[in-house]
């Protein structure tokens, strides 16, 4: 078992490049089923729920060869295999999206049900409405949800709420139904674009996404694409609060600055200093930090994917705070953690009270999922102290390299291995030895 340990109270200063885009990567590569030859992605982020995406592809049959860091071939000929078995499911929820791309390429899948971060009820309806609006039929038994179709046809789908899972999902298995597929209150999110264009480059006819309307015509045959993934908008944003958590000045390089706009809004608020180029901003602090509200909304709303990490900034500045949380209602998880960081932090329901105390205090903490861990490290970061940081495999499965960058910005971080807890003997127990 791996644990981070930070020393606190070091400014963040220098460069980091941010890496593609997690959930727009755990999209696009099973998307390369849909493809009738090879595909090259580029910009690949090296974290383990892309390595779980990449083992299922294999398992399935497919040819995965790494060209380099972060860019890979896939050729999806030879896919011999149509499941995904609950030992990969259960660590990636996205594991979900090799349903619509097996179903849309052989009318056919079966998925495990799918696992992922613990952030409360994660139904799968709206996923399974899309699929059984364009004509395919399910049946859900012992963990495994079964696909098949006759045919697919394009139909009218309305989603009851608006999902990015299941946006994603729909595109994906109506991308070769027959006639015209019309997605209706549709996510915007910027992954949602990204897989559009990538769909588009292979020779699909999707248009409207990033709107809440998705029109897609059925084509018979996808080719082979070369595409790159775009930046992560939520790694760059860890990154943009770390810095201005750790009151440091930072060029934050590889983003695309109009995909951050809600998170610089908010960002500005609190009294962090944001200068935008094309491809990079510049985030500082010279003065004090002031609280400021937040409620989480699907895009271009604040991404809920920010809040535990904006929620850690908001403890170190003046005044209260309230965060309301419209997505997941258990993503006030990592409170308690943070509490005993020294942070007064008030949850009744969706709604956190934040009360800013200026600091924080190193403390052992636990990460209890993904974002959970990132807003831990930023209170590391800004913390006076030691922080030990347990269980970071969950924030391997979405940060790449996360430790190295922020060493590289003069931070106090580092990866220890520990002996797993069950394998320790007790020292003198003979019965052990
Ligand atoms: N929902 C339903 N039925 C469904 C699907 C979703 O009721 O069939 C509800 C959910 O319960 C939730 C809301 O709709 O309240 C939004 O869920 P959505 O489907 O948008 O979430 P997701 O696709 O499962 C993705 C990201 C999450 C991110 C959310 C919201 C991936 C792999 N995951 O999840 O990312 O929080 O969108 O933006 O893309 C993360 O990266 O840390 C993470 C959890």
């Amino acid at each position: 078992m791996d644990k981070f340990i930070i020393k606190g109270g070091r400014r963040l200063e220098g460069e980091v490049t941010i890496s593609g885009a997690k959930n727009a990567a755990v999209a696009i590569l099973p998307a390369v089923i849909l493809s009738d030859e090879p595909c090259v992605i580029e910009n690949v982020p090296y974290i383990s729920d892309v390595r779980i995406c990449i083992k299922i592809l294999r398992e399935m049959g497919a040819e995965v060869t790494s060209l380099g860091k972060d860019t890979y071939r896939i050729d999806p000929t030879t896919i011999n295999k149509f499941c995904v078995p609950y030992e990969y499911a259960r660590k990636m929820r996205a594991s979900y999206y090799f349903l619509g791309a097996l179903l849309g390429k052989y009318n056919k899948a079966r998925v495990s049900m799918p696992g992922g971060c613990p952030l409360g009820d994660r139904p799968i309806d709206q996923h399974l409405k899309a699929f059984t609006a364009i004509g395919a039929k399910y049946t859900l038994s012992q963990g495994m949800i079964d696909l098949t179709a006759d045919k697919l046809s394009g139909n009218q789908i309305f989603f009851d709420v608006v999902t990015v899972g299941a946006t994603m999902n729909a595109m994906l298995a109506a991308v070769k139904a027959e006639g015209l597929t019309v997605i209706e209150n549709a996510a915007k999110e910027p992954h949602i674009v990204d897989l559009a264009n990538f769909l588009n480059s292979m020779g699909a006819n999707i248009m409207g996404a990033g709107t809440d309307v998705i029109k897609i015509r059925g084509v018979e045959h996808l080719h082979g694409a070369t595409y790159a993934v775009i930046p992560d908008q939520i790694e760059a944003g860890t990154f943009m609060v770390a810095v201005a958590a750790t009151k440091g000045d930072v060029l934050i390089k590889n983003v695309i600055p109009k995909h951050l706009e809600s998170i610089t809004k908010k960002l500005e608020k609190i009294g962090v200093n944001i200068e935008q180029f094309d491809d990079s901003i510049r985030v500082w602090v010279d003065g004090p930090l002031v609280k400021t509200d937040v409620k989480t909304a699907p895009h271009p709303g604040f991404p809920t994917d920010m809040q535990s990490q904006i929620a850690t900034l908001l403890c170190l500045a003046e005044g209260t705070s309230i965060i309301t949380e419209n997505i997941w209602e258990q993503r006030f998880r990592y409170v308690d953690e943070l509490r005993r960081m020294g942070a007064d932090i008030t949850v009744n329901g969706k709604v956190a009270l934040i009360e800013g105390t200026g600091k924080l205090m190193g403390a052992p903490v636990k990460a209890c999922d993904l974002r959970a861990g990132a807003a831990l490290i930023i209170a590391g970061l800004a913390a006076s102290g030691v922080t030990e940081i347990e269980d970071i495999f969950h924030i391997e499965r979405g940060y790449d390299c996360m430790e190295g960058k922020l060493r590289a910005l003069g931070a106090d971080i580092e990866k220890v291995s520990v002996p797993d807890k069950a394998e320790e003997k007790p020292e003198n127990d003979k019965a052990a030895v």
